[in-house]
Parts: structure tokens; C-alpha cells; sequence
């Protein structure tokens, strides 16, 4: 079976690799020049665990990468992966999608095809694009992917359900070459749920969505739990010990960030109200998740007054820990904030990529903000902390590893702000650090 797919960005990428390592014959399409030369000489243009490994075993031999959309004429499956960002209002914007459809037409002849959107997608657009592809030899299934950055690849191996709609489930032969591609994960006893178009791709909303809410409902929690003494370590756990509650997805902190929660939430929120159906509890999601960072943020303000000439240390950049991913990164947002208030920013990651494009980002896109007089990135957790105001936790990262006693010596001001609940209270406080973090004193 050959497969094409089309959009090598986090998801194309991650499933033309994954599906060359099950041992397909398998063609990555995108329109970026540049990215296609780097990809076809084994170099991958985002950072992610064991990727660049597996792209150089299958490079050249069953896994290739083009500009063209012509290999779609020998595929048998086209996976569409291409982005599909958010718009002015907030609903997902599907010019990509739309457009690669369009373009894939050129190469559609009368031989049976399977077109499999993994983007995500609002509810209604494997109808739409099977609308579009009127009259062709195709059929159109959905496939949400739910991998997490940082973890792609194994996530990719080791799924916890495969999600597949299908126009109409009495149409075998979808379902059996998608049962083919995936017989890996059937082998491995995951679960597989064969559904209609619209519930997979609300499958893949709700379960964003419903992370999100988990995040979002904890931090509300936080915001009390710092007023009247309560401990939200300790609620978390103990909460999560009730299996019915799950202890993942409770962490409080300054809120969540990257490619997908906080468009997916909102893409929803769009479904609905374009549903005339009132969205209560996940905008509510939103907007807990928008006002968490503001929270913090007036924490930080309060303790100082005046943030005018004064110097932090950011610790985390990226959305994540291990990923490079800038996107809606509430350290980024952070660290904006803080320079907007005449704040000084010395930001550090242990992913070099992640400080390169911080550098690059703020270099490019931020007239206000000059690099390397109000705004800094080192490589260096030691040489960031020096001479500081206070210490900014933005990332989950374990920070506890480093010699806080050594810290202490650099910094000006022994004050911690600890936006993820990371460090060890007792032992950075015995070091004499003042520690405020969220929802615990
Ligand atoms: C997420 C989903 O997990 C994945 O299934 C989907 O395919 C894409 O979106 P990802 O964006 O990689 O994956 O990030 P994830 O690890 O889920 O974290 C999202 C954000 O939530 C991060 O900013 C993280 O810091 C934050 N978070 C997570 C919390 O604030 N508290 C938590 O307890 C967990």
C-alpha cells in the first residue's frame, strides 16, 4: 500500500515517519521548499524526541518528501495533516485544508482512494471536503490524532484509542484498508472506534476540551486556595486519588498553553454558538485559562509595586517542558507582560531550540522589545538567575536538580515565583528564598 501525506508539519510529520517505521512506502508533501531540502537530507525542522533518528533510518529508501502533489497518483491512502489555525473570530481557519484538497484533485483518476483528514477539524468538514470530492473515486475518513509534543513518537507507537468516522458505516471498504494501515495497533489489542464523521471529530474537541476544563477547574481552585491557606498540592492529590477523578491534568500553574488547547477550546466554543447552543462551561474554560497568567502576574506586581527598571529570570520558554514550541506559551506571555511594565527579562531553557527561537521570535516581531538591552537568553541557568530581582518559574521543567545554594549566592533578591508548583518549598525556603507559588503559601 502507498500512502501520501499531505502537510509535514507536528502531526504530517510524526505519521509519515511512524508509518515508514511500520514499513509502508510513503511520500510527505508540502509546499515549504526549504523544509522539504532539510527533510529529504534526514534533518528535521522541529525538535522532537527520537524523530530525527527514525527520519534517517527511512530517508531514501521507503520514506521520501516533495513539493509536488504528485505521488498522490500512485497513493492508494492520502493523509491530510495541514495546520488548521485559528482565525479573527476564533473558529478553526480551514483555507489549508480546503486548498490541499483542491489541489490533490489534479491527481485523482478513476482509481479507489482513501483521503483520511487527521487535521483537526470542526464538526461538519469530512462532509464538506467528501462534498468537494463529488464525482471522484474516494472516500473520506476522519482520524483525529491526539499525540503530545515532547512524546510524539512514542505516543505515535502507542496510542490509547484509534479514532476513524466513516461516511457510512455499511461501506466496508474504508474501513478495511484503514484496519490495514493501522493492523499494527490492532495486533497490540488498542482499542479501535469506528464511528460516523461528526462524532470523531467531536472525539477529538471533547477530549481537548475536557483536558483543558481539568486544568482550568484546578486553577480556579488555586486562586482560593492562596487566599485562605489551603495547600493545592495536597487537593490534587488527594483528589486524584478517587480513580473516578484521575490524578493527571491537575496540576495547577499559570495555565495552558501550545498548539491545540487554547484553539481547540475556543474552535468548540465557535461550534457551538454557530449551533446557537450556549457554550457555559467551556468558555468558561477560556476564560479561567485567560485570566490565570493576569493572576499571577499581579502577584508578581504586588510584591514589588513598581516593576519599572527591575530584573527577572524566566525559567521556561517553551509552552512545555522538552519541545521548542512557542505557541501561546504562557511564559512568552509572561515575559511580554513583564517588559511591557519596564521589567528587565533574562529567559532560559534547557532546549537549545527553544532559545534560539525565543531570540528569533523577539528579534523579528517585537519592535518594543530590543534584544539584548531589555530582553535576554542565555544558555545558561546560572548566568540567567545572576544578579536578578527574583526567579520566574513559566515551565514544568524539575528545577530542583540545580544548586539552589549556588543560586542563592548569584541572584540580587532571594525571591521566588514559582508558576508550576515545581520546587521543593521547604528546602529553597531553608535556603532562605522567599517562595510564592499558586495556591500554596
Ligand atoms: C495536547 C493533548 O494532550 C494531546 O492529546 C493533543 O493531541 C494535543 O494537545 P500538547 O499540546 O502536546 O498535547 O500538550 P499537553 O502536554 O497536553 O499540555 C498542554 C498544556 O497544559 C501545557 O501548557 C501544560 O503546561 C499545561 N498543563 C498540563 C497544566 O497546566 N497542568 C497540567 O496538569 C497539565
Amino acid at each position: 500500500m502507498k500512502i501520501s501525506v499531505v502537510g509535514t508539519g507536528y502531526v504530517g510529520l510524526i505519521q509519515a515517519v511512524g508509518l515508514a517505521e511500520l514499513g509502508f512506502e510513503v511520500v510527505g508533501i508540502d509546499i515549504d521548499e526549504m523544509k522539504i531540502k532539510q527533510l529529504n537530507k534526514g534533518k528535521s525542522p522541529l525538535y522532537e524526541e527520537d524523530l530525527e533518528e527514525l527520519l534517517k533510518k527511512h530517508i531514501n529508501k521507503n520514506l521520501t518528501f516533495t513539493t509536488s502533489y504528485e505521488p498522490i497518483k500512485d497513493s492508494d491512502v492520502v493523509f491530510l495533516c495541514v495546520g488548521t489555525p485559528q482565525d479573527a473570530e476564533g473558529n478553526a481557519d480551514l483555507r489549508f485544508l480546503f486548498s490541499a484538497v483542491e489541489k490533490m484533485k489534479d491527481y485523482l483518476d478513476e482509481k479507489y482512494r482513501v483521503i483520511v483528514i487527521k487535521s483537526t477539524v470542526p464538526v461538519g468538514t469530512n462532509r464538506k471536503v467528501k462534498e468537494i470530492l463529488k464525482g471522484y473515486n474516494v472516500d473520506v475518513v476522519s482520524n483525529p490524532e491526539f499525540l503530545r509534543e515532547g512524546i510524539a513518537v512514542y505516543d505515535f507507537f502507542n496510542p490509547e484509542r484509534i479514532v476513524l468516522g466513516f461516511e457510512d458505516l455499511s461501506n466496508k471498504k474504508p474501513i478495511e484498508i484503514m484496519e490495514t494501515i493501522y493492523g499494527y495497533f490492532k495486533e497490540k489489542n488498542i482499542p479501535f472506534i469506528i464511528t460516523n464523521w461528526e462524532t470523531s471529530e467531536l472525539i477529538k474537541y471533547a477530549s481537548n476540551a475536557f483536558l483543558a476544563t481539568k486544568i482550568s477547574f484546578i486553577n480556579e481552585l488555586a486562586k482560593l486556595s492562596d487566599k485562605v491557606g489551603a495547600d493545592i498540592k495536597t487537593i490534587s492529590y488527594a483528589m486524584g486519588l478517587d480513580k473516578r477523578i484521575g490524578d493527571k491534568f491537575l496540576n495547577a500553574g499559570i495555565g495552558y498553553g501550545g498548539s491545540c488547547f487554547p484553539k481547540d477550546v475556543k474552535a468548540l466554543i465557535k461550534q457551538f454558538e454557530n449551533n446557537n447552543i450556549e457554550p457555559i462551561l467551556i468558555k468558561a474554560t477560556d476564560k479561567v485559562n485567560e485570566e490565570q497568567i493576569k493572576w499571577f502576574f499581579e502577584k508578581i506586581k504586588g510584591y514589588y509595586g513598581n516593576l519599572n527598571g527591575k530584573t527577572f529570570a524566566v525559567l521556561g520558554l517553551a509552552f512545555k517542558p522538552n519541545t521548542d514550541d512557542l505557541r501561546e506559551s504562557r511564559a512568552i506571555k509572561l515575559i511580554d507582560m513583564l517588559l511591557d511594565s519596564g521589567a528587565i527579562v533574562k529567559g532560559f531553557d534547557y532546549v537549545e531550540k527553544a532559545r534560539e527561537n525565543t531570540i528569533n521570535m523577539y528579534k523579528l516581531n517585537k519592535s518594543k522589545i530590543v534584544y539584548g538591552y531589555n530582553l535576554y537568553v542565555l544558555d545558561d541557568i546560572y548566568e540567567a538567575v545572576k544578579d536578578v530581582d527574583g526567579i520566574i518559574i513559566a515551565t514544568e521543567y524539575d528545577y530542583n536538580k540545580e544548586d539552589w545554594k549556588k543560586i542563592g549566592k548569584l541572584v540580587k533578591e532571594k525571591v521566588i515565583f514559582d508558576g508550576r508548583n515545581v520546587l521543593d518549598v521547604k528546602k529553597v525556603k531553608k535556603l532562605g528564598f522567599k517562595y510564592y507559588g499558586v495556591g500554596r503559601r
